[in-house]
């Protein structure tokens, strides 16, 4: 039988120990750390991600500011903006939501963040002090993937790992994080142009999904006894939910489960510990700066 990877449950044991640290600064006259949000447009998940971030703060009593922007603004605007978040000494730590507008270059915005606020570590400073294993801030999902792992005592070191995507936020990092000493996993990324690309995922001990394509990962790809990750989150329309969407996963888990070790849920898996990561992130950051 298969065991559940909980992250709403793992994230909220993490957001008390969280909690613990704020209340141990602010008994010692510490500022409490700040985490600002930018939010540009109003894309559905955006709004409901946001909205998560700033709950989350609240709870475990950080300050949290929300700026919002319409779709229209000129990039200037927001670089002007992220210039002023820099330079603000309340504020620890902040992140811009992806994606944005078609006419402003994330890329810019990502590298206008001030590398020692960058809570989402997505800055290539931070990315590049990850690849070669130094103190930085690590991009949220692959920290939270790696720590949901961690909390499970699920062994990585020699195992076989196929990453399924090469996003700059979650595939290419998570790959990394992966093969680095202390997690010592063998990893194959694969990804849209990969040949046989089901020969290499069924030989897979672990596999993280982070294609974003609804059910693509199906039994037949999966090693009886194999751990599962699904990154996957994609919203579609329902009428079982009061919402009237539902989040889905990169993997067909009905089918899948059966044949695993481990699984994550979608949501309640990754989605938590991702939120969790930018606490953690932002903790740091109000320590250090
Ligand atoms: N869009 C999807 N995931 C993320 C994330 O982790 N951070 C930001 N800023 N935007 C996202």
């Amino acid at each position: 039988m298969y065991k559940i990877l909980d992250g709403k449950k793992v994230a909220s044991e993490i957001k008390k120990e969280i909690a613990e640290e704020v209340a141990i600064l602010k008994s010692g006259g510490k500022k409490i750390p700040h985490l600002a949000a930018i939010l540009v447009g109003n894309n559905g998940s955006s709004e409901s991600y946001v909205a998560y971030k700033v709950k989350d703060c609240e709870e475990v009593g950080f300050k949290s500011t929300l700026i919002r922007f319409g779709s229209e603004i000129g990039e200037n605007v927001l670089l002007e903006k992220i210039a002023e978040l820099n330079n603000d000494p309340d504020v620890d730590g902040f992140i811009v939501q992806l994606p944005l507008p078609q006419h402003i270059s994330e890329n810019k915005v990502i590298e206008a963040i001030d590398p020692r606020k960058d809570a989402d570590g997505f800055h290539p400073v931070n990315i590049g002090n990850m690849v070669i294993g130094l103190p930085g801030y690590l991009p949220a999902t692959p920290y939270g993937i790696v720590e949901l792992l961690k909390r499970y005592g699920i062994e990585t070191s020699g195992k076989n790992c196929v990453v399924i995507g090469r996003s700059n936020i979650v595939g290419r990092p998570v790959s990394i994080l992966l093969s680095q000493k202390g997690m010592d996993a063998t990893v194959t990324v694969v990804h849209s142009r990969t040949k046989n690309i089901k020969d290499i995922i069924c030989q897979a001990d672990i596999i993280i999904a982070a294609i974003g394509s609804p059910g693509f990962v199906t039994e037949e790809m999966v090693k009886e006894g194999a751990v599962v990750i699904d990154v996957g989150a994609t919203r579609i329309n329902s009428p079982d939910t009061k919402s009237g969407f539902k989040l889905v996963g990169d993997v067909d888990f009905e089918r899948v489960a059966p044949k695993c070790s481990y699984i994550t849920p979608v949501p309640g898996g990754v989605g938590p510990m991702t939120r969790v990561s930018l606490l953690r992130n932002t903790i740091i950051a109000a320590k250090r700066n």
